[in-house]
């Protein structure tokens, strides 16, 4: 049996990785670990900034830093960002560490989800409706790879924290 030392979640903006995986720490006596804000307190500025200041090449180069440091450590809960799936490197590396779990949504849920967000350049000005569903559309192949999916639409995290548990 693969050792499991971390869980992992990854998975689209506004699917739930944060709420879910603080949750998780808890139940499961684990420390929890957002990605995102990592990168923020490390790069000194929120990740708006550093897209528009420093590039978003610049924040997968950290992304990715993160990921190797992440993968040599155990007993986390982490809450990857959504692009992390884009690089096969860090999909290899986590599977490593741990289970990894990914979190799906409908581009309607994760409208609501995300709708007075700020943080997520991806996502920023007019017509978030068509920035989801394609975006979506461009990462489906990355998120369908991983074996482990959960669809959160309609659940509430404690659910999601359920069948996270249940796979353990
Ligand atoms: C991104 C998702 C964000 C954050 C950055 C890029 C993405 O994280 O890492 O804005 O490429 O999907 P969340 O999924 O936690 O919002």
């Amino acid at each position: 049996m693969k050792e499991l030392r971390n869980i992992v979640l990854v998975g689209f903006m506004g699917t739930g990785k944060t709420s879910v995986g603080k949750l998780l720490a808890v139940r499961c006596g684990m420390t929890f670990v957002d990605m995102d804000a990592v990168i923020q307190q490390r790069a000194d500025k929120a990740i708006p900034r550093i897209f528009t200041e420093d590039g978003e090449p610049r924040f997968r180069q950290m992304e990715r830093a993160l990921v190797q440091e992440l993968s040599t450590g155990s007993g986390h809960v982490i809450a990857a960002g959504g692009g992390v799936v884009l690089n096969p490197d860090n999909m290899a590396d986590f599977s490593r560490t741990g289970l990894v779990v990914c979190l799906l949504a409908s581009p309607e849920m994760i409208m609501k989800r995300t709708e007075s967000d700020t943080e997520r350049p991806l996502l920023a000005g007019e017509d978030k409706m068509n920035k989801i569903v394609s975006l979506l559309e461009s990462r489906k192949k990355f998120y369908d790879s991983i074996p482990h999916r959960i669809d959160t639409t309609g659940l509430s995290v404690e659910e999601v924290a359920d069948k996270v548990i249940s796979l353990l």
